[in-house]
C-alpha cells in the first residue's frame, strides 16, 4: 500500500469530511505514532498506523476526549454483545449495538463508492436478549463469507434450559436435535452440528446456519425453552474472556487464521 496524507487516511478511517480531517490535524489533535503531527498533507503508510486523535468528544459519542486508533484500510471487530441492545441500525425497541462502537467505524466511508458511508455491519443478527461474540465488518465479502449457510462456518451457543432435562431423556434430546427438527415454517429439518448437555439446564449446541431465532424454535421444537442464550464462538475463534460485555476490539492476524481467512 502507498504512502497516503494524513487528512486521507483520517478521512478513510471514519473521521469525518476531508476537510474537517484535516481541520483535526491542524488544530494540533492528532499525532502520529506518538508523536505530533499538524500537517495533513504529511504521508504515512496507513495499514497498522496508530493515530490518537484528541477532542471527540460529541462526534464519536465516547465521553473520553480522545481516542487512540489502528488504521485498519478493511475493518473488522468483534463485540461482546450484551442483553438489552438489537443489531439493527435502525432498532424498534432498545437501543441498536452500533451505539457501542465509536462513530468511525459507524461513518467509514464505503471503499470504492465516493461519498458513500458505508461502516461496519453486523455479520449476521443476534436477538435483543442473546449475548455474546459478534463480529462486524465493512467487507460485504467476507459478511458473505462468514454467514453464508454454504460456507458452513460453525456457530457455538450456550443456552440456559427453562425447564431441566432429567436425566433417562438426556440422550434423547440431544439425539433429536442432532437428528433434525421442524421449524413452522420450513419443510426441511435443522439439524445442530454438535449438541451436548452440560448440566440438565445448559445446552451447547453449534449450528453451521443461522436461521431466525434458530436456536430458541429448536429448543421450543423438542419441548423445552431459553431462558439464556450466549454465542461463545464463531468457528475456531472464541469470545476472549477480557472483553467485556458492551466492549470491542479489532481482530488480529491471529483471530482471523481461527475463522480461516
Ligand atoms: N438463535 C436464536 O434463537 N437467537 C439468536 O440470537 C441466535 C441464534
Amino acid at each position: 500500500m502507498p504512502p497516503m496524507q494524513l487528512q486521507d487516511i483520517l478521512f478513510g478511517q471514519g473521521f469525518g469530511a476531508r476537510r474537517v480531517c484535516a481541520g483535526l490535524v491542524q488544530q494540533g489533535r492528532v499525532s502520529v505514532a506518538g508523536a505530533a503531527c499538524i500537517d495533513p498533507l504529511a504521508e504515512f503508510e496507513p495499514e497498522g498506523l496508530h493515530l490518537r486523535v484528541e477532542g471527540l468528544e460529541g462526534r464519536t459519542g465516547l465521553r473520553e476526549g480522545g481516542l487512540d486508533w489502528v488504521c485498519h484500510l478493511s475493518a473488522l471487530i468483534m463485540l461482546n454483545k450484551p442483553a438489552g441492545y438489537e443489531c439493527s441500525q435502525k432498532p424498534s425497541a432498545w437501543p441498536s449495538v452500533y451505539t457501542l462502537l465509536p462513530l468511525p467505524l459507524r461513518q467509514r466511508p464505503a471503499q470504492g463508492k465516493k461519498g458513500a458511508t458505508a461502516g461496519v455491519q453486523a455479520v449476521g443478527r443476534l436477538d435483543q436478549d442473546t449475548t455474546g461474540l459478534l463480529l462486524l465488518t465493512d467487507d460485504g465479502q467476507l459478511i458473505h463469507k462468514l454467514a453464508s449457510p454454504r460456507h458452513k462456518v460453525s456457530k457455538v451457543y450456550e443456552v440456559g434450559l427453562k425447564h431441566p432435562v432429567p436425566s433417562p431423556a438426556e440422550a434423547s434430546f440431544v439425539q433429536r436435535l442432532l437428528d433434525g427438527v421442524v421449524l413452522d415454517d420450513d419443510p426441511h429439518p435443522v439439524r445442530a452440528a454438535a449438541c451436548e448437555l452440560l448440566t440438565p439446564q445448559h445446552l451447547r449446541l453449534t449450528l453451521t446456519d443461522g436461521k431466525y431465532h434458530q436456536v430458541k424454535r429448536m429448543v421450543a421444537a423438542v419441548g423445552n425453552r431459553v431462558e439464556t442464550l450466549h454465542r461463545s464462538r464463531i468457528g475456531a475463534l472464541q469470545l476472549p474472556d477480557d472483553l467485556a460485555p458492551g466492549q470491542w476490539r479489532w481482530l488480529e492476524v491471529a483471530d482471523r487464521a481461527l475463522l480461516g481467512l
